[in-house]
C-alpha cells in the first residue's frame, strides 16, 4: 500500500516506516521536525516537511499521489507538559489530527491508523486494563488522546472512515538504525542509560510513595519494533476490523526499580540513583491486557523482556552516542 506516515520523524513513527518498508509499503514520510530528526527518517522514504495545519500543503501531498492509507504519529506526547500547557496538546493532538481527517476525505483516503495510548484509562480500576475498562484521564494529554478516539468513531459513523486505534502502553526499545532520542529528555529508559553512559551524574526516582510492591510506578514495557507490527497487522486488518481500538502492551509490569536493576545488569555500570518527588500526572500502575490484539490480529513480540528491550536500547545508544545530533 501506500502509506502516508505523519510523525516520520519521531521515535516510534521513524522504526515504523522502518517495519513497513520491509513489508513492502511505499511511504511518504510527513514531518514539522518540531521534535522529530529529519536523519530518523528512512531513506526509502519520500519525505515531505510539513506542518498539519498546513492545509493547502496536505491537499498538495494528498492530491497529487495516490495514498491508501494514513498512520497518524504526529502528536505532543509528554505528560508532563500537557499538565502545563493543555492548550498545545488540544490543538497538536485535536485540531492537528482534525485537519489531517478533513484533508484525507477531501481526498478520498479512508483508512487511518491512530497512535493512542494506555494514558486514556487513567488511573486503573483493574489491572491488566482491558481495552473496555473506563477511560478516566488523569492529564490533558490522555485527554486528547480520548478526545481522539471519540472523533474517529464520529468519522467512521459519518464520513465512512475506517480507523483503527493502537494504544500504546510505554513504548522502549530500538532497531539497529533508529532509537530514542528526544532533544529534552525526560523518559525512563533514555535517562537511566544516560546515567550509565555517564552523560549524567544520577537518575532520579520520581516518586516512591505510590501503592505499588516497591513504590515506585510500575509501566508495561513494550519494543517499538513490536510496536511496528502491531501498525502493520492493523493496517492489514483494517477492512474488517474497523472501529476498533487494541492495547499494545505485553501484559507484564516492571516497577522503576526493576528497570533500574535490570539497566544495572545490562550496562554493567552502577548507574546511581536518588529519590525525588513525584511527577504531576502520573498513574501508579499501567498494565496491558493485550489479549485482543494478538487474539483478533494474530500480533506476536518478538521482544517481550524488559532484558532484551533495555539491551537493544543500550546497544542503539552506544552505537549513537550523540542520538541523532550529529546528523541534524
Ligand atoms: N521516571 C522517573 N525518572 C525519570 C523519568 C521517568 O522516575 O527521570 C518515571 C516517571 O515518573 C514514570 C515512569 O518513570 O513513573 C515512566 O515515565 P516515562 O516518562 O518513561 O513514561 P510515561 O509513563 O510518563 O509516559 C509514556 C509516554 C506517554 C504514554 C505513556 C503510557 O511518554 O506518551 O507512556 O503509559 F501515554
Amino acid at each position: 500500500m501506500n502509506v502516508l506516515v505523519t510523525g516520520a520523524a519521531g521515535y516510534v513513527g521513524s522504526v515504523c516506516c522502518e517495519v513497513l518498508l520491509e513489508h513492502g509499503h511505499k511511504l511518504i514520510a510527513v514531518d514539522n521536525l518540531s521534535e522529530g530528526h529529519r536523519a530518523a527518517v528512512p531513506a526509502a522514504c519520500e519525505f515531505k516537511l510539513c506542518d498539519l495545519f498546513d492545509a493547502k500543503q496536505l491537499d498538495e501531498i494528498l492530491g497529487s499521489r495516490e495514498i491508501h492509507a494514513v498512520m497518524h504519529f504526529a502528536a505532543e506526547a509528554l505528560v508532563e507538559k500537557s499538565v502545563r500547557e493543555p492548550s498545545t496538546f488540544y490543538k497538536v493532538n485535536v485540531a492537528g489530527g482534525i485537519l489531517l481527517l478533513d484533508a484525507m476525505l477531501r481526498h478520498g483516503v479512508k483508512k487511518f491508523v491512530f497512535s493512542s495510548s494506555a494514558a486514556t484509562y487513567g488511573e486503573p480500576k483493574e489491572v491488566p486494563i482491558p481495552e473496555n475498562h473506563p477511560k478516566a484521564p488523569i492529564n490533558p494529554y490522555g485527554q486528547t488522546k480520548w478526545v481522539f478516539e471519540n472523533i474517529l468513531a464520529d468519522y467512521g459513523r459519518y464520513a465512512g472512515l475506517k480507523h483503527v486505534s493502537l494504544r500504546y502502553f510505554n513504548a522502549a526499545g530500538a532497531s539497529k538504525e533508529r532509537g530514542e532520542a528526544h532533544r529534552v529528555e525526560t523518559h525512563l529508559i533514555p535517562r537511566i542509560l544516560d546515567v550509565a553512559a555517564g552523560n549524567s551524574k544520577q537518575f532520579e526516582i520520581r516518586g516512591s510513595d505510590y501503592p505499588t510492591p516497591d513504590g515506585t510506578c510500575v509501566r508495561d514495557y513494550v519494543h517499538v519494533l513490536d510496536i511496528a507490527e502491531a501498525h502493520v497487522k492493523a493496517l492489514d486488518a483494517m477492512q474488517s476490523v474497523s472501529g476498533e481500538a487494541f492495547n499494545v502492551g505485553n501484559s507484564r509490569g516492571y516497577s522503576i526499580q526493576e528497570v533500574l536493576e535490570a539497566a544495572r545488569r545490562v550496562t554493567g555500570h552502577a548507574i546511581p540513583a536518588v529519590k525525588a518527588p513525584r511527577r504531576t500526572g502520573d498513574p501508579a500502575v499501567l498494565v496491558a491486557d493485550g489479549q485482543k490484539l494478538r487474539r483478533m490480529l494474530g500480533w506476536t513480540t518478538r521482544y517481550s523482556t524488559l532484558e532484551a528491550i533495555l539491551q537493544s536500547a543500550w546497544d542503539w545508544k552506544m552505537a549513537h552516542p550523540q542520538g541523532y545530533a550529529e546528523a541534524r
